[in-house]
């Protein structure tokens, strides 16, 4: 399954100019087949829209205004920072409590994450695939705010209790999941690996046209800092090709600290690994912007093993790392760090806390929103409100 995975996704991400040239045999005999499903996949889809767009499918509509934070591609486009960043600024800045919706799609790390995170704030976590259901449970045992009276909310002081009410929806994957209605439509983008051969799922990356542009109310290109400028460029024109009006942002993830597996309450300066020769492990969509946050701390030396993205971790895969740490130990005649991300340990802390003798640090990272033609923090911020009223 890991094999196959790694073939189609070569194929998905091969360069349009060399495609076919480059790839083996084996992946030439399986184009066809992957063309066939990405097409047949892309009538359902439109069919599906087809269906709401003429209302033989009714959308479901929330009391409360609904934020969708969704992506084309597979694979780490920041979709869980951004919404952990909208959930933030609606209980800090708005003081608003958001209820976040999610489906906990592999093995629920991402949803653990971000029940950490938001232990003992106003946040609210449902889990699960009918999340229209799962609203509606919240509704009912917290209340909710009557959107016109958001509208004429002042921004709380800092020292206000923000209501157990909840005042907004955050959608998390929520661009194909059309059958509920939203008020803001935000699709990331990932820098590092945009949209592939531009195909289709499972031909290419895609989950749906570029063209879904148009839904969108903002673009977010997520990893702008770890690529050149010229791709920067070409990923925004390609997006206002589609949908000349719509306001583009760039993000990236800034490391904030460590923790020290398995205490989440020990945390440790970005400082601790100078000089120290790290391994990082990491079964994420976008692992070499792991790699290079941690290269920019400093380290002696760096190794790294990369997964596939939700990687479950086994026995095996433990024996490895700890072969390639007693390696480091050798090379180098001191006690090699290993370095996870956030995600991979909330999927599987205890058998990457058992690692023992050696050293865990867990990274912990924040999105943040680039200033770049006057497409600041502050002006995401202002479209996130226009959304309430
Ligand atoms: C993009 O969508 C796919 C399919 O739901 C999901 O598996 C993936 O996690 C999403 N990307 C991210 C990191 O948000
Ligand atoms: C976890 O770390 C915190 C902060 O360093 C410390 O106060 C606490 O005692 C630690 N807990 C355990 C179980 O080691």
């Amino acid at each position: 399954m890991e094999k196959l995975r790694r073939i189609v996704n070569q194929i998905a991400y091969a360069p349009k100019s060399q495609a076919l040239s480059t790839l083996s045999p084996l992946h030439l005999s399986l184009i066809p087949l992957l063309f066939l499903s990405s097409s047949l996949y892309k009538t359902l889809i439109s069919f599906r829209h087809t269906l709401y767009h003429f209302k033989f499918l009714r959308k479901h509509r929330l009391p409360v205004p609904v934020i969708s934070v969704g992506n084309l591609t597979w694979g780490g486009n920041g979709k869980t920072p951004m919404v952990e960043f909208v959930a933030n600024w609606f209980v800090n800045d708005v003081g608003v409590s958001p209820l976040i919706l999610t489906r906990g799609y592999g093995g629920a790390d991402e949803a653990k994450m971000l029940q950490r995170h938001f232990n003992g704030t106003p946040v609210k976590i449902g889990v699960g695939a009918n999340r229209a259901a799962i609203a509606a449970s919240f509704f009912q045992r917290h209340g909710f705010i009557n959107p016109l009276d958001i509208a004429c909310l002042e921004v709380v002081p800092k020292t206000q209790v923000v209501s157990d009410k909840i005042g907004v929806a955050i959608l998390d994957d929520g661009m194909q999941h059309i059958s509920m209605a939203r008020d803001l439509e935000i699709v990331m983008v990932n820098a590092l690996s945009p949209w592939g051969n531009q195909h289709l799922l499972p031909y290419g990356p895609l989950r749906e046209p570029l063209t879904s542009f148009n839904r969108a109310d903002a673009a977010v290109i997520h990893h702008a800092d770890m690529v050149p400028d010229e791709c920067l460029s070409e990923m925004k024109s390609k997006i206002l090709d589609v949908n000349r009006n719509l306001p583009i942002y760039l993000s990236a993830m800034t490391p904030s600290h460590f923790f020290k597996a398995p205490n989440t309450s020990c945390q440790l300066h970005l400082g601790v690994i100078f000089e120290k020769a790290v391994l990082c492990v990491s079964a994420i969509g976008s692992p070499n912007s792991f790699v290079q946050k941690i290269e920019k701390m400093g380290p002696l030396y760096v190794d790294r093993l990369d997964y596939s993205d939700h990687h479950q971790f086994q026995d095996k895969d433990i024996k490895m790392i700890k072969a390639r740490l007693e390696n480091l130990k050798n090379k180098f005649g001191s006690e090699p760090t290993v370095v996870v991300t956030e995600k991979d340990y909330d999927r599987d802390s205890k058998i990457l806390g058992g690692l023992d003798p050696f050293e865990v640090l867990v990274l912990c990272c924040k999105l943040q929103i680039l200033n770049h033609n006057g497409c600041s923090q502050d002006s995401f911020k202002k479209l996130l409100t226009l959304s309430l009223s």
